[in-house]
């Protein structure tokens, strides 16, 4: 008995090692060792409790560590595109620190828009630099729910409404926030594609639509991009919450693709004790023990991963085998981040996270339309007249919990004005829209109220724009309610706030009127063919201004593309019953019930499908000089790769492309090609046409490059769900190669047996 007692010693002592220092540390703390051998070492060490401890928040944003091991806690925040400033312990209210002022990036569908890996690479960096100097291990973000419907109030959030586009534009996003020690939580997964009754609406889709449209974002995240954290959405997925649902959880994400990181709740998304334990949570936040709404006495040990989860070991209904895989990816996280082998000390609110913010935002704006009123040139002692709400409106503050207290945030007047310093730039409201100024008690300072009605803020707008050089609306859409805002939808694509008539009235009186649209979502412009220039920005955050005068003034050549189709009316897309969205409810369930009847025909996909003229196609995207493409190269054995194969398969290239691009204006510029893979007819219906390429080249006027894609064999495949397979099928492929989905300018065709 004697010795028996003494053995947990024994095998401490014995996990020793003399490390560097020469110190005798245990191999949990000795960072020569690596990840897993320390978490082997680290968990035999933790009682029931202290595992227990670590599963589930002690605060809104922190969970336990182990403090008696030295095992720090675990701090996470939010967004996407900035630091969130400091909340208190258990409010959503920010806690009014003054030294937690972030570096606002731009939302992801801007950085969906640059098409451009490497200005991923260094969004992920910045603003992982930016969550470890602010001591945070979790960034809650980013997010990839595809733009199933333009309402969608978290649109602005995600990026866009292609899986190709959206998983090759997360993974290098990943990567440089974690190589920071700052573990990305790549978001809401999964088929959370509406804000409308978020908590208690079940996406119901097949395994065709799941594999080949909503899961390949995360599966990139996941296995290419190696993401420690995913976190799990509130709605449910064919029936069951997605916090812990055991499909999503334990058979794809941990099963399939090995995720070995750890399943975040959403905040208030975990909703049963035993699902929680049994299907793949691993870290419980924000339940609605009061976790949510507001501060209660210890709320925390009600939390289903707490009290209730020592109740059921202790009765003996659960074992601890659950327990031990959630504790492991706890450790496993903490030991990638804060405590990890090689510290990271990050940065924030340096000059560089600016200067990118600026970059990034101006890669991602996109010249939609330019009759050659742009770039923008105002003599000296001219006169340019600016219109619209969104051209003063600061954006950075609202839009939900990706909301922002940023240091400064430059807005398109200001940078205008900056630009133009000889010029008289004049501005007129032209419509009143929003004039909430704070979230979460930050708030931006500025007083947007205007008595005046909307006749006479339009005729202000008309009388001023007498003797002008150049006329420009900005307008769109904002972060307040029923915009883009998390928590709500849109209910038409349509400008709010009577905008189409003022640009109407702008484009009787403005030979070349330019239109800005600063949106995170699609819009209608029904008076595209009346104006110069058509412009779409994004919320590009502290340096959205300088961006967007960038472009305008063609200091940045606009080399953004759409993410998104842009429709001509929100009848054309493919949801067309309350079944389809927003969902309905049904004899005997207890939640709303939505159904994906449109399968895999979302976005280009339907338009292509439908032949439905849109108003601007996904990828398109102008420059201020032109670009010509030569022919197709190809080579590979893409011949023999018909057949079937498993999920996580396939991913060995079988077809290398390349075309030659040439930059033939007199400006420098950026082009990004795409590659689109045609199938051949077959009896089982699939897009005409599918992105799987994307070269974006930096080439000088007068300039040659060469785009180059590397095909591996499932991007040829379809997914068979009955097989459970992917499937390549046999015939005559066409890849076709161009500057949007809409404007293709090469194909080569391919044989594949
Ligand atoms: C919110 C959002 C999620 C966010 C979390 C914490 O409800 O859905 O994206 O990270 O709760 O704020």
């Amino acid at each position: 008995m004697k010795f028996k007692a003494l053995l947990p010693a024994i095998l401490a002592i014995a996990a020793c090692t003399t490390n560097p220092a020469g110190k005798n540390v245990p191999v949990y703390l000795d960072l020569s060792r690596s990840v897993e051998e320390r978490v082997a070492d680290a968990l035999p060490r933790l009682t029931t409790e202290e595992k227990v401890a670590l599963t589930h928040a002690q605060s809104k944003f922190s969970s336990r560590g182990v403090p008696r091991l030295g095992i720090p806690e675990v701090w996470c925040t939010d967004g996407p595109h900035g630091i969130r400033p400091e909340v208190l312990w258990d409010e959503w209210d920010q806690a009014g620190w003054t030294n937690d002022s972030c570096t606002a990036f731009p939302a992801l569908s801007c950085l969906a828009a640059t098409w451009d890996k490497e200005m991923s690479l260094l969004f992920g960096r910045s603003i992982g630099e930016e969550a470890r100097y602010r001591k945070k291990d979790i960034l809650l973000g980013p997010g990839v729910n595809i733009c199933r419907t333009p309402l969608n109030g978290r649109n602005f959030e995600y990026m866009g409404e292609d899986p190709y586009l959206a998983g090759q534009m997360v993974v290098p996003y990943v990567k440089g926030v974690q190589e920071n020690g700052v573990a990305a939580c790549v978001k809401h997964f999964a088929v959370n594609n509406q804000e409308v009754r978020r908590t208690a609406t079940s996406s119901n889709l097949d395994d065709r639509t799941l594999y080949e449209i909503y899961l390949p974002a995360f599966e990139a995240a996941v296995r290419e991009g190696n993401a420690w954290a995913i976190m799990g959405s509130y709605n449910l997925y064919n029936g069951q919450f997605n916090c812990h649902n055991k499909r999503l959880l334990l058979d794809i994400l941990k099963g399939e693709w090995g995720f070995d990181g750890v399943v975040v709740s959403d905040w208030g998304g975990c909703r049963d004790d035993d699902e929680a334990i049994l299907n793949g949570l691993d870290m419980e936040f924000g339940t609605w023990t009061n976790g949510l709404t507001g501060a209660a006495s210890d709320g925390y040990s009600n939390y289903h991963l707490a009290n209730p989860y020592l109740q059921r070991i202790a009765d003996g209904r659960v074992g601890t085998k659950e327990l031990d895989d959630k504790a492991a990816r706890v450790l496993r996280t903490i030991f990638r981040t804060s405590m990890a082998s090689e510290p990271h000390f990050g940065s924030f609110n340096s000059p560089e996270h600016y200067a990118a913010a600026r970059r990034i935002a101006a890669a991602g704006t996109v010249l939609l339309q330019n009759n050659g009123i742009l770039p923008l040139n105002v003599p000296d002692g001219g006169k340019l007249v600016v219109i619209g709400e969104n051209a003063v409106k600061k954006m950075v503050v609202g839009g939900g919990s990706s909301s922002l207290k940023t240091n400064y945030e430059i807005t398109p007047l200001e940078a205008l004005q900056e630009a133009f310093p000889a010029a008289d730039v004049v501005w007129e409201r032209g419509y009143v829209g929003d004039t909430s100024t704070s979230y979460n008690k930050v708030d931006t300072g500025q007083d947007l109220t205007d008595s005046r009605s909307a006749a006479k803020l339009l005729s202000d707008a008309i009388a001023a724009i007498e003797g002008a050089d150049a006329v420009i609306f900005i307008g769109g859409l904002n972060k307040s309610g029923g915009q883009d805002n998390e928590g709500t939808d849109r209910a038409d694509i349509i400008l709010p706030y009577g905008q189409d008539a003022v640009i109407e009235a702008l484009a009787e009186a403005v030979p070349s009127l330019i239109v800005v649209n600063i949106s995170g979502s699609p819009v209608a412009m029904p008076w595209a063919d009346k104006v110069g220039a058509i412009v779409q920005g994004w919320y590009g955050g502290s340096e959205t201004g300088h961006a967007l005068a960038d472009v305008l003034t063609g200091a940045v050549n606009p080399s953004g593309r759409l993410p998104f189709t842009l429709p001509k009316a929100l009848a054309d897309g493919p949801l067309k019953t309350e079944r389809q969205y927003p969902g309905i409810q049904e004899e005997g369930q207890e939640w709303w019930q939505e159904y994906y009847d449109e399968g895999v025909f979302v976005g280009y996909r339907w338009y292509d499908k439908q032949q439905i003229p849109v108003q601007f196609p996904f990828g398109h995207g102008l420059s201020y000089t032109e670009f010509e493409y030569g022919n197709a190269g190809l080579s590979g054995k893409a011949i023999g790769c018909a057949g079937s194969f498993s999920p996580g398969q396939g991913e060995e290239e079988v077809l290398k492309v390349t075309v030659k691009v040439s930059n033939t204006g007199s400006i420098d510029g950026a082009e990004v090609a795409q590659l689109y893979v045609c199938p051949p007819e077959g009896d089982v219906e699939r897009p005409v046409k599918e992105l799987r390429g994307f070269d974006k080249l930096q080439l000088a006027a007068g300039e040659s490059g060469t785009a180059t894609f590397s095909l591996p064999r499932r991007a040829f495949a379809r997914f068979d769900a009955d097989a459970h397979k992917w499937v390549v099928d046999p015939g005559q492929w066409r890849i076709e190669i161009g500057s949007s989905s809409a404007d293709l300018r090469t194909s080569a065709t391919v044989e594949i047996r």
